[in-house]
This record gives structure tokens, C-alpha cells and sequence, in this order.
């Protein structure tokens, strides 16, 4: 059992204890980050700040902490779970807190709740990786606030069930015949030679991973760009891929039973995946702190 943190304190994850009243179990009402430690590292940490800032601006929640503090709070949190040699996903979340009634319009006086719990990656099998995964795509049904990393995540859930029950990894989302996102995950196309992916919009999570698959295409060179990706486009391309800091880099390899290009991870795809790599072991070096 790990140790988790809750309200300033570090305790076992048995005696971390909310009120009924807290309103991110009421409503849903908060927001949440998902941050990679490699051995101890933290991976991107400031952009993670950033989007959870954005966040919570965007739900009128005011900042507990501020980024020295957000840092010394994980990386003691990190400690206490002995998690400076593995990899480990932090999971940060941050609600409007308890009130007295429960009511929809925000109390006069809130106390954000914070917990943040560190547990190991469980990265999907090399097999995964090699082979692809199989996605179906769905109408996109959620809000038209995506940019805010809401724990309300009700829709997102109900369409990844429904990608599982059709024995697919992951619903790629269409919102009036362009794509979004992926259920939990940004998405990335080949097409004829270029690496295409949505522009940010308050119609998908800014994911980090995206913006440094992005940042790693770039510096290799190729030809990538945001833009709009009609339905079409997607069921031509010649590779698809999703992104999300505990997945990584997967491609997709079936697309509604249909192969995507030859059916198995294509070319950019294994040269993006490999840099992606190289990326996280220079960052589990102690100097590149
Ligand atoms: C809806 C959605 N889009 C995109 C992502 C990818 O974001 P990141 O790369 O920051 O993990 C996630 C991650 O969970 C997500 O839930």
C-alpha cells in the first residue's frame, strides 16, 4: 500500500479519508494531472504546472500552491514511496472542496482538497508496441470545454467502455467529421509524408506528450503540422498514432477492423517511439536534472 498525500499530509493510502461532502465526490467538481517520475525525474514538470494551472482557472479554483511548492510537495511524495529508482505516474488532484449544502453554484468559502498518490508505470507489453493497437472511431459527446483536465470524466469513460466491449484499445473521437482526440489520449496521422495532428483547441487536452512528439518530429526534421484532420484523412492515413504520458507512443494498426497502411506499426512511428526513448533515459540521468 502506498503513500499518498491529502490535504499537507503524507499518510498510507488505508487512511487517506475525504469527507462525503467534498465536492469533487458530489459533482465531480475539480481537476486532476498525471505526471511520469523516471527514476525520480520528473518528466515535463513544469508544463504539467502550467495545464494544471490552466485548469483551474478554467474551473475558478484558486492555486494551493505554487510551483516550488507543487515540486517540494511530489518530490517528498515521491520519497516517501521510495520511488527514485522506477518509473512512477503521479496522480495530482485538486477539488473545489467541502460545503455545508449541496449546492451547484460554488460555496462562499472553499478549501480546495489536494491528494496526490505515486504509483508505478505499467507500461503496455513490448508486444503491444510492436504490434499496434486496434482503435474504432465514435462520435465525440463530450463537453466543449475539453481543454480543462476535468475529473468529471463520465463521457470519456463511457466511450473508452464501449471501444473495449467492440475488443478495441482506444476510441479515436469525430466531432462533426473532424477528429478531436483519442478517449484518453492525443492522436497523430501519417499522411503521404506528413505528420498531421489537431490544432489545440478547447476540443482536446493539450497533452504534453503531443506537444513533445511534436517538438521530436520537428527536430528530426520531418515534415509535421496542426490541422485539421477530416474523417477522410484519417481513414487514408498511412499511420496513426496515440499519445498520453502512461501509453507513450502507440500506433494504431486497425482502425474499425480496417488495417491502418500495412496493418502494422509503420516507419515514423518506430523512429518517433525510438526518440522517445532516448529522450526518457537522458532524462533518468541525474545530470540532465
Ligand atoms: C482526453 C485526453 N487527451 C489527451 C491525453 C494525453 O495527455 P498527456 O500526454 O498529457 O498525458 C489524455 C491523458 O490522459 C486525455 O485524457
Amino acid at each position: 500500500m502506498g503513500i499518498v498525500h491529502l490535504n499537507g499530509q503524507l499518510l498510507p493510502e488505508e487512511q487517506a479519508k475525504i469527507p462525503v461532502t467534498d465536492r469533487g465526490f458530489l459533482f465531480g467538481d475539480g481537476v486532476y494531472e498525471v505526471i511520469p517520475a523516471y527514476a525520480g525525474n520528473f518528466f515535463h514538470l513544469d508544463e504539467h504546472l502550467a495545464r494544471l494551472q490552466n485548469s483551474l482557472d478554467g474551473v475558478h479554483i484558486s492555486n494551493p500552491h505554487s510551483s516550488a511548492q507543487w515540486r517540494q510537495l511530489l518530490k517528498q511524495l515521491l520519497n516517501a514511496n521510495h520511488a527514485n529508482k522506477a518509473d512512477y505516474s503521479i496522480y495530482l488532484q485538486i477539488t473545489r472542496g467541502s460545503a455545508a449544502r449541496r449546492e451547484h453554484a460554488f460555496p462562499q468559502e472553499t478549501h480546495p482538497t489536494v491528494f496526490a498518490s505515486a504509483t508505478p508505470i505499467i507500461k503496455p507489453s513490448d508486444e503491444t508496441y510492436a504490434q499496434g493497437i486496434s482503435a474504432i472511431t465514435l462520435e465525440d459527446t463530450r463537453w466543449k470545454q475539453c481543454h480543462i483536465k476535468a475529473i468529471s470524466l463520465l463521457p470519456n469513460i463511457l466511450l473508452r467502455q464501449q471501444a473495449v466491449e467492440a475488443g478495441a484499445a482506444e476510441a479515436i473521437l469525430l466531432k462533426e467529421g473532424y477528429l478531436t482526440e483519442g478517449a484518453a489520449s492525443n492522436v497523430f496521422i501519417v499522411l503521404k509524408d506528413e505528420i498531421l495532428t489537431p490544432p489545440k483547441s478547447a476540443e482536446l487536452l493539450p497533452g504534453i506528450t503531443r506537444d513533445v512528439v511534436l517538438e521530436l518530429t520537428q527536430q528530426q526534421g520531418l515534415n509535421s503540422r496542426e490541422a485539421q484532420i477530416s474523417e477522410q484523412q484519417l481513414r487514408e492515413a498511412s499511420e496513426i498514432w496515440v499519445t498520453s504520458s502512461t501509453r507513450e507512443i502507440l500506433a494504431v494498426t486497425q482502425l474499425d477492423d480496417q488495417p491502418v497502411g500495412k496493418g502494422k506499426p509503420g516507419p515514423l512511428w518506430s523512429r518517433i517511439y525510438a526518440d522517445y526513448q532516448t529522450f526518457k533515459k537522458q532524462l533518468r540521468q541525474p545530470a540532465t536534472r
